[in-house]
This record gives structure tokens, sequence and C-alpha cells, in this order.
């Protein structure tokens, strides 16, 4: 099988499955908490490198008070569950996004998760937080006009993106059905395989992991050119 070195997914539908049992949304964000877990473990064991997933949107912060909270404790949570099985794979915890507008005590849980991890071999698991996309293009215009850059290449914006150093994008998956970007990783997505399904994200299983591993192994991926 051709394995996606690195894939993104835009957890979708944790509200909706919440509903569908007649539960509050946070409910639905700790389900879909518990599901990274399962989704990082079993990307490794498919041989992925990278797994980007969208944690918070630079719009979520329009979100109720109480849920925007509940969201930004998701972190401490995930790690206090989960930290030591991640340390026994060997995945590496990193973020894209601007972490300074996240609160103190959510950055620092995540800087720690960062810096225990560092020397991990294995996944690459990639939260963006506090992530958009068009913003992304822009502070990556911006670092390279610091460097003394007048005008701007590809090259200059792709060196400068939250995204640097990682493998292109080869698939990117959207859980519940809504055929959107929603501002994830928009330069990035350029070449990538999209993949929707119409599962909530916290039934998104490694089943459904497998499923879109196999679509993309029979996508034929031309890059603009003539197979
Ligand atoms: C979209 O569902 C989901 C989110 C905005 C949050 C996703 C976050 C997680 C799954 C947890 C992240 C985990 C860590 C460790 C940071 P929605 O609320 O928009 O669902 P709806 O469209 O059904 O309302």
């Amino acid at each position: 099988m051709n394995i996606p070195q690195h894939i993104a997914i835009i957890m979708d539908g944790n509200g909706r499955w919440a509903k569908q049992q007649g539960k509050p949304r946070n409910y639905g964000h700790l389900a879909g908490t518990e599901n990274v877990r399962n989704i990082a473990i079993k990307a490794d064991e498919l041989g992925v490198k990278v797994l980007t997933l969208y944690a918070f949107s630079t719009e979520n912060w329009k979100r109720p008070d109480d849920e925007v909270g509940y969201l930004m404790s998701l972190p401490a949570v995930f790690f206090r569950k989960f930290m030591k099985e991640l340390m026994e794979k060997g995945v590496r915890i990193a973020t894209i996004g601007n972490l300074d507008a996240v609160p103190e005590a959510t950055r620092k849980v995540i800087e720690d998760a960062k810096r225990q991890t560092a020397e991990n071999k294995g996944l690459t698991l990639v939260f963006a937080m506090n992530y958009g996309g068009r913003a992304d293009i822009v502070q990556a215009a911006n670092k390279a006009i610091a460097q003394g850059k007048t005008v701007l290449t590809e090259q200059d914006i792709e060196e400068n993106l939250y995204t640097a150093g990682y493998p292109q994008i080869d698939l990117m998956i959207r859980t519940s059905l809504d055929y959107r970007l929603s501002n994830f990783l928009l330069w990035q997505l350029s070449y990538a395989e999209l993949y929707f399904t119409d599962c909530y994200w916290p039934d998104f299983n490694e089943d459904r992991l497998t499923e879109a591993v196999e679509w993309f192994s029979n996508r034929e991926r031309r890059f603009g050119g003539l197979k």
C-alpha cells in the first residue's frame, strides 16, 4: 500500500455526535479528544510520519466562552491520560499556529509535552492550535520580509510557514461531510488528496482511517503533469 507520509485532519462533528445522544457539546469534544489517541496510534502503526490535527482555529474564539474554555482544557486532559503511552510509542508532539494568544496554562501544558517528547523518533503529532491558513501565509510573508526579502518567491513563503520542514501533505481528511477547508492549511493542501467522510469525528475509528489510506493508495497523483 502507498502510505501517505503526512495526513491532515479536520476533526469535525463532535457537537453533532453529542447531540445525537442527547448530551452537551463538550461531551462530544471529550470523546473527540480520546479518539485523537486512537487515530494517532493507528497512523503510527500504518507508517505515517506526520499527523496534523485541526484542534482550534483562529475562528473558534467566536464560540461561547464556556466552550472555548473547555476546548482549552483538552490538551491537559489528553496529555494526563495518554502521555505515558505516547512516550512508549515514541510519538513527538508539535504545534502549528499562534500559541501566544492561547491561555497561559494551556500553553504551558503544550510546551511541556513538546519538550518531553522532543527526542522521540516515531510519529510527529502536530496540533493546529489557534491556527488559520491565511494567518499562516501572512506570518510567513512577514518573516521573509524581516529576513530582508523584498520580492517574495514561493520558496520564501514555503520556508517560513508553520509547517516548514515537514513532508508535504498527501492526504486531508474531513469528517462529518462538510465540503469545506475552513481556513485549514490553505497553502499546504495545494496538491493533497481530499477525503470526506460522513462519520462524526468521535466515530472515525482505526478502520475508518485504514479505509481512507486505502482510498489514497488507489489515487493516481499527477501533480499537474501527465502520467
Ligand atoms: C469540530 O467539531 C471540532 C472542534 C472545533 C474541536 C476539535 C478538537 C478536538 C477533537 C480535541 C483536540 C484535542 C486536543 C488534545 C487539543 P464541532 O464542535 O464544530 O462539531 P459540530 O460541527 O458538530 O458542531
